[in-house]
């Protein structure tokens, strides 16, 4: 059963299709045990999508439209989303604000500045049912954040001039840090926890949120090499490892060049610093905070490069290592220079 009568469908009151009929489409739908507060992941539109946001992202792609401005901060959970949220609002936004005092980021999380659209900006299901959120209200350039793959985006996103960064990070530290963090969402839910081989064994079916992880990494590294001046592809082991040089590059694509008075002024490094996860980490507000059904402590937890080898076997090293490695050679052999780069 697909979904296409679902997309763009609406009823003499304006409504979208109805729940009924999403439920019964969702019901249709082949599913995995879910990560996190979410029962099941579905898979939906080739990727595996928790049940409570499949209804958000109908309603984004039947209404959702794009400005040429706007910017979309996409990447797979625990992909280092947090902090590049935060480094795109601190470089657009940097004339606005003081970085020492009363920025935005020293007193809100950096989902609540650049919200979700399959959480909060469609969150509400139907948008005309939404009465938390108001796209008209916000300032421009807009920012949003998804883990919705390219080929499932607004068709007004990928048709307009809006640009597109996207995140990745290595395979073997997105699983463990997605399994630490919905554990610990799990556990806020009282829900028993998933063990660290059951969530291995999933990921490698490809069955974690918005995966499979290979997929969602594939479309956008595609889509930024046929389309360099739409999507940026970022990965976060070298943000961590040139911050000024990165940080620079995504400005410079963002269409926020920094001017060589604002480069000797250290510019850069005061966004670097404010967006740390040394700084971040500390704040009242992500230590103490929430966001809708989110704990904010919960999307920081050590930021290290390399952290899986103290969770995973080398037995389970060598195995996820062959099923990504297969995944993305194969029919992608000619981007092998740099979906070899995506393990590393
Ligand atoms: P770990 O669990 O390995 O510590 P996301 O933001 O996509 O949910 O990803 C969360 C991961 O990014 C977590 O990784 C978290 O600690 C790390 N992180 C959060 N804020 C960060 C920051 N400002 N700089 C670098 N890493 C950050």
């Amino acid at each position: 059963m697909d979904c296409t009568h679902l997309i763009g469908k609406q009823s003499k009151d304006g409504q979208e299709a109805s729940q009924q009929d999403c439920k019964q489409f969702i019901l249709s739908l082949p599913k995995e045990n879910g990560w996190g507060s979410s029962q099941y992941l579905y898979l939906f539109q080739c990727f595996w999508c928790p049940s409570n946001m499949i209804q958000p992202v109908i309603s984004f792609q039947n209404h959702f439209q794009a400005k040429d401005n706007d910017i979309v901060v996409a990447s797979l959970p625990k992909s280092g989303t947090t902090w590049l949220k935060a480094l795109t609002f601190a470089i657009v936004n940097r004339n606005h604000y003081s970085f020492f005092e009363d920025h935005p980021l020293l007193r809100s999380n950096s989902h609540e500045l650049v919200p979700f659209f399959e959480l909060k900006v469609y969150g509400g299901g139907i948008i005309d049912q939404n009465p938390q959120f108001d796209l008209s209200k916000m300032n421009e350039p807009r920012l949003f954040g998804t883990h919705i793959p390219f080929p499932s985006l607004a068709k007004s996103i990928k048709e307009s001039n809006c640009k597109i960064i996207y995140i990745c990070r290595n395979p073997f530290d997105t699983f463990v840090s997605s399994w630490a963090f919905f554990n610990k969402k799990r556990l806020n839910n009282s829900l028993p926890i998933i063990s660290l081989e059951e969530g291995f064994e999933s990921f490698c079916k490809g069955a974690s949120p918005f995966g499979p992880f290979w997929e969602n990494n594939l479309c956008y590294l595609k889509e930024s090499m046929t389309r360099p001046d739409k999507v940026l592809f970022l990965k976060y082991e070298e943000l961590k490892e040139d911050p000024i040089f990165h940080v620079t590059r995504l400005a410079t694509f963002l269409g926020y060049p920094f001017t060589q008075e604002e480069e000797s002024k250290k510019v850069v490094e005061n966004i670097i610093n404010l967006c740390c996860f040394e700084t971040m980490k500390e704040l009242e507000v992500n230590k103490s905070g929430s966001f809708g059904k989110n704990t904010n402590k919960f999307f920081f937890r050590n930021a290290k490069v390399g952290d899986w080898k103290n969770y995973l076997s080398p037995s389970m090293e060598e195995k996820l290592s062959k099923i990504v490695d297969e995944k993305l050679s194969g029919p992608m052999s000619h981007l092998e220079n740099h979906t070899t780069n995506i393990i590393k």
